[in-house]
């Protein structure tokens, strides 16, 4: 929550029960109870279908029973809401009673968007992965779901049995504060990489969460904003992304957001959540607000919301009297705490209850520099700066970022702690703070001079821009490391690098010819500086063992492989919006209802539709700085031979690796609709990954995805595959696609 946009918060409610249930459970010992089978408990049979064990144990439940499934009771650490810190709260983002008698358990829940939060506030440790959208760009479904495993497995460590990651809202606006968050601005991609992340988490016996549902692309008035948006421009773009990240997944849980989406609140819009995801995609979960989301209780309930967190302000006592008022339903409180049991015997975490145990830290920080190793992206390298030669490089000038103790990560609820505090805070001050960027304590430095013992390196912390020139000056090679910090509850103002450090870069470009720049970026920024430096590398927000993946990245031992999950466009001015439009301000002792009629007006309109990133920038004829799929390698590939099977709808073409070295290419496959229609871009349909030794060929076989080809119907409410030949179009970036064939569709 963002606490200036004044969200109005009932703060008073604590469930009244949730303290027998804790102490009822404690001495029962929540192993025993959930883990109980006998026959007069058909639904704990693990052979069963999860749904027909809902079915069977909602039989038995009390409307009491029932309606504690649908609110939370109050979240830990939060000063807003309260909730007690117990052995079975777990210091975690929310907890939902279960139903002991009949060995249902309750949601212990945490924020986990690249692992688990609160582990310094609760004496824990936890693996920081990388950013989602620095794992989207190693377009890789393998690496997504090891990220989501190695979460999974640390939040039940920890014991949480229910997480709250899985973002896949659209970079449609690069400067919304959460795309770090999100996995970039395709829906093909980021629903893929999003999709097998959280599938490989439930797999962990934590229920699986996909969010924020939907249109949250800015975190600029965020819980009153209305995304306005055509039918067809949200179904071809964002709700896609969502469509493919849950057939993938099949999450126990979706988030509504906080925005509205054309007048409707996210946690009340019938459409987006009765029509399109419960309807229309058959998701059997169930909605989980998004926290201090819900805004009634009778439009919430028949729109489709089927839990409100973290309080019940509105699905506690008010939809209990609304229900015996006969205002709502019993069929729809049913039909609720169906989705909520659904999901936990799906999860698998009735049959698996939480055994707490020590994280394996040695096995987080391997995979998290796995998973960065194919994410970092080289953009520029030339003339041939990298890999670091230390038969050349004799000296190394390494300047700003804090590059002398560690890498940036991102703010907000997604928020990591980092073991043993923030690396720039002073000793002892440490705490993770709401609104204050953290660096990890992973200094490149470091592990640069580890792998490279006979380089002297030397650090400027880059304040002084002439001190910085400086020391590059006289080196071999200097090293910028630049950031741009990111976070929940606020958008950036610009894509432009913070703190003055354009002018860094440009004076230490102008000091030495040898200059490279490693971006830490939760987005993409503007770079005026792109001819004057010899290389860019894009880390992203690095993780746990970030700096050593990139050591490796820069001294050659690892091949970069990465490329962009979003555009780098020149400036703002080639976006659709050029800034974000004001919203209306909360300040203190105004009156509610005032600030509600002006927030109630606060609109973003999404002319552009489903022409988000790369597909706005072709169809205005903007060059990117960097497009959408670029990214470099230190060898190169040429492609050929395409071939188009229409009827079985897959493409296949050959990779050569034409340099010294082996690398992985991400090959991509555009596709361009039929003649006749209103399009004038290019959309994904596919991708692989191709390794390949110095000179060695393969031919790729790469499936089309027909929901990608597809448009979007609104007088029909429904999908077309519209009959005629489709470009298909192949290469190594959005703009470079040196293949092009046709896919006959009839
Ligand atoms: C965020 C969610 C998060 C929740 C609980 C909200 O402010 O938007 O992403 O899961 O808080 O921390």
């Amino acid at each position: 929550m963002n606490p200036l946009e004044g969200q109005v918060q009932n703060r008073r409610f604590v469930s009244s029960h949730l303290f027998f249930v804790i102490a009822a459970l404690g001495a029962m010992g929540a192993t025993s109870v959930a883990a109980a089978q006998s026959a007069d408990r058909p639904w704990m049979n693990a052979n069963l279908p999860p749904a027909a064990r809902a079915d069977l144990v909602l039989k038995q439940m009390t409307l009491e029973e029932k309606l504690a499934l649908l609110h939370g009771n109050g979240m830990a650490h939060s000063p807003q809401w309260t909730m007690p810190l117990t052995e079975l709260t777990n210091g975690g983002a929310g907890y939902v009673e279960g139903v002991p008698r009949l060995g249902i358990p309750p949601l212990v829940i945490s924020d986990a968007g690249y692992g688990v939060r609160d582990s310094g506030a609760n004496g824990r440790y936890s693996t920081a992965m990388p950013s989602s959208l620095g794992a989207a760009a190693s377009w890789d479904p393998d690496s997504a779901c090891e990220f989501g495993t190695v979460i999974g497995q640390e939040l039940r460590a920890q014991g949480f049995n229910m997480t709250l990651g899985g973002g896949v809202d659209l970079a449609r606006e690069p400067r919304n504060g959460r795309t770090f968050e999100y996995a970039g601005e395709d829906p093909l991609l980021a629903g893929t990489v999003v999709g097998n992340l959280m599938k490989c988490e439930q797999a962990q016996h934590v229920v699986g969460d996909i969010k924020h549902y939907v249109m949250n692309d800015q975190e600029t008035g965020r819980n009153f904003v209305n995304a306005v948006i055509s039918k067809r421009g949200m179904q071809e773009s964002d709700l896609l992304a969502f469509h493919i990240a849950i057939s993938i997944a099949n999450p126990g849980a979706v988030m509504c957001s906080y925005n509205r989406i054309n007048g409707n609140f996210g946690c009340e819009n019938a459409y987006t959540l009765r029509d399109v995801l419960k309807k229309d995609w058959g998701f059997r979960g169930f909605v989980i607000s998004d926290w201090g989301g819900t805004h009634s209780t009778e439009k919430a309930s028949a729109a489709g919301l089927d839990q409100e967190q973290p309080m019940a302000d509105f699905f506690g006592p008010k939809l209990q009297a609304a229900v015996e008022a006969g205002r709502v339903p019993i069929s729809e409180i049913d039909d609720h705490a169906r989705r909520v049991l659904y999901a936990e015997f799906l999860s698998g975490i009735v049959d698996h209850p939480i055994q707490k145990s020590v994280v394996d830290v040695a096995k987080g920080f391997e995979a998290a520099q796995r998973i960065e190793e194919k994410s970092i992206v080289l953009l520029k390298n030339s003339p041939a700066v990298l890999p670091i030669d230390p038969s050349r490089v004799r000296s190394i000038a390494i300047i700003g970022g804090h590059a002398d103790v560690g890498m940036l990560s991102g703010g907000g609820s997604a928020q990591v702690d980092p073991p043993g505090g923030n690396a720039i805070m002073p000793a002892g001050k440490g705490e993770t703070v709401w609104g204050q960027p953290v660096w990890f304590p992973t200094s490149p430095l470091k592990a640069l001079q580890a792998k490279l013992p006979n380089t002297r390196i030397a650090f400027d912390s880059g304040t002084d821009l002439a001190s910085a020139a400086n020391l590059a000056k006289d080196a071999d090679l200097a090293i910028v490391f630049a950031y741009q910090w990111m976070s929940e509850g606020m958008d950036v103002p610009n894509l432009s690098l913070p703190d003055n450090q354009d002018a860094l870069i440009e004076q230490v470009a102008a000091a030495n010819p040898h200059t490279i720049v490693v971006l830490e970026t939760g987005s993409a920024v503007s770079m005026p500086w792109v001819d004057k430096v010899a290389g860019i590398v894009e880390a992203w927000y690095a993780g746990s063992s970030g700096h050593k993946a990139l050591a490796n990245v820069l001294v050659g031992d690892v091949d970069p492989a990465g490329k962009l999950p979003l555009s780098f466009p020149k400036s703002e001015a080639d976006l659709p919006h050029r800034a974000i439009p004001e919203p209306p301000q909360f300040k203190a002792g105004m009156d509610r209802e005032a600030f509600r009629a002006q927030a109630v007006n606060y609109e973003v309109h999404y002319g552009e539709g489903a022409e988000v990133g790369y597909k706005w920038l072709e169809a205005e004829q903007k060059q990117p700085l960097f497009a959408f799929g670029f990214g470099l390698s230190y060898t190169t590939y040429a492609y050929s031979g395409l071939s188009v099977d229409s009827a079985a709808r897959t493409v296949q073409f050959t990779v050569k690796n034409t340099g010294k070295r082996s690398g992985t290419e991400i090959a991509e496959v555009y596709a361009r609709l039929p003649k006749g229609s209103d399009e004038t871009f290019k959309r994904l349909a596919g991708w692989t990954r191709v390794s390949l030794a110095a000179g060695e060929s393969k031919t790729v076989t790469v499936p089309l995805d027909d929901r990608v080809l597809k448009t979007f119907d609104e007088e029909k409410d429904g999908w077309d595959l519209a009959p005629g030949n489709y470009q298909v179009l192949v290469g190594g970036a959005s703009d470079d696609t040196s293949l092009s064939g046709s896919l006959d569709v009839r």
